[in-house]
């Protein structure tokens, strides 16, 4: 069995599906800070098969220690945390106690019960505001723009002690790029809270009349057409990275994988895209430079395809059509409640 942490989270519950009809048992551990429990039932509904829930939170090690002990844990995957940039900026505190504390109660936990095979949710972040694209696993981590880049960083590194004091640990370490779109059923997807953060579900939003108009944060950066250029890819090929990643999961020691497609895309691009996917309107207006984005950024995703046999499979037009059609099922979901 794998105990799923924060599985019923936006990308917490493509990797429950992926495992699920892979044939693994799953038990998830999730606290619904950022997601609910509806969830559950569309993870099951899609699979046809069941989850193990635990409502709780990864700080609680009474929990966890029971969950080890009512269940044959061969692995941990680990994407509970906090994860919005500017809100880490504000409470800084929150992002240290759950994405830090929070690893290492889980850590303490699995070592208490002799389980020691680790996949770890990371983020390109944590290269830091000066390195040069395109991202290759073996760059340093560099200094990161917020507490939740710096968070990040900091778990890596207590992984890595962790391993250097145990060889007993396998740890794959996934640093995420840009995951977006949604389950083809349009049953799972990203669930905002609020005002999106992030670029996609902002246009997507836009699109279905819930917002007026996107914000285009700068386009005087160096790029190919003086937007931001992120390296995209689609939620469901990063569920397949984590699946394989854990079939990987023998070799002692920290492995660090890049989980991106390999190229970039540019802000005006993602909205051109979205667009001639959808036939949707998407009013924007070029609006100042937002505090703490980087010009441009992609991955370098050769080692997870040698050593995981793993890529990103799905194009830029199904993240667009994938997206749009979870923004129409959850808006109608919102107005039938
Ligand atoms: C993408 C581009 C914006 C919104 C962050 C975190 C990363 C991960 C994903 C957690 C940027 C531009 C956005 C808008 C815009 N989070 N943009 N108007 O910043 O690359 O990554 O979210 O794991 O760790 O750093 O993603 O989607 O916020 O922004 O112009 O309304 O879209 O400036 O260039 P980002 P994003």
């Amino acid at each position: 069995m794998i105990l799923l942490t924060g599985g019923t989270g936006y990308i917490g519950s493509h990797i429950a599906v992926e495992l699920l009809q892979a044939g693994h048992d799953v038990a998830i551990l999730d606290n619904f800070s950022n997601s609910d429990e509806t969830v559950i039932e569309r993870i099951e509904s899609i699979t046809e098969r069941e989850v193990i829930l635990y409502r709780g939170d990864v700080r609680d090690t009474l929990l966890l220690t029971s969950i080890f002990q009512s269940h044959d844990i061969e692995s941990v995957i680990h994407c509970a945390g906090l994860k919005a940039v500017g809100e880490s900026v504000k409470d800084p505190l929150a992002y240290y106690d759950v994405n830090v504390y929070g690893s290492v109660t889980l850590c303490y936990a699995m070592q208490q019960a002799g389980v020691k095979q680790l996949l770890f949710s990371s983020s390109a972040t944590i290269y830091g505001v000066n390195a040069q694209p395109p991202y290759t696993e073996t760059m340093a981590r560099g200094e990161s723009s917020s507490p939740y880049g710096t968070s990040k960083g900091m778990v890596e590194k207590l992984l890595e002690d962790l391993s250097d004091s145990d060889p007993q640990w396998s740890i794959a370490v996934l640093r995420y790029f840009n995951p977006i779109g949604a389950h083809p059923s349009g049953l799972i997807g990203e669930l905002p809270q609020g005002t999106p953060n992030n670029l996609m579900p902002y246009i997507s939003q836009v699109a279905a009349g819930l917002l007026p108009e996107l914000l285009i944060y700068g386009n005087d950066y160096p790029t190919k057409d003086g937007t931001c250029v992120r390296d995209y890819l689609h939620v469901t090929d990063l569920a397949v990275g984590h699946r394989m990643a854990v079939a990987a999961l023998k070799k002692p020691g920290v492995n660090y994988f890049n989980l991106g497609t390999g190229s970039g895309i540019s802000v005006n691009e993602m909205v051109e895209a979205f667009v001639s996917a959808t036939g949707m309107n998407v009013p924007y207006r070029f609006a100042p430079r937002r505090e703490g984005d980087l010009g441009a950024f992609w991955a370098c995703s050769k080692k997870a395809e040698r050593e995981l046999e793993w890529r990103a499979e799905k194009t830029l037009e199904d993240m667009m059509v994938d997206t749009w059609r979870w923004q129409q099922f959850s808006t109608k979901t919102k107005r039938s409640h």
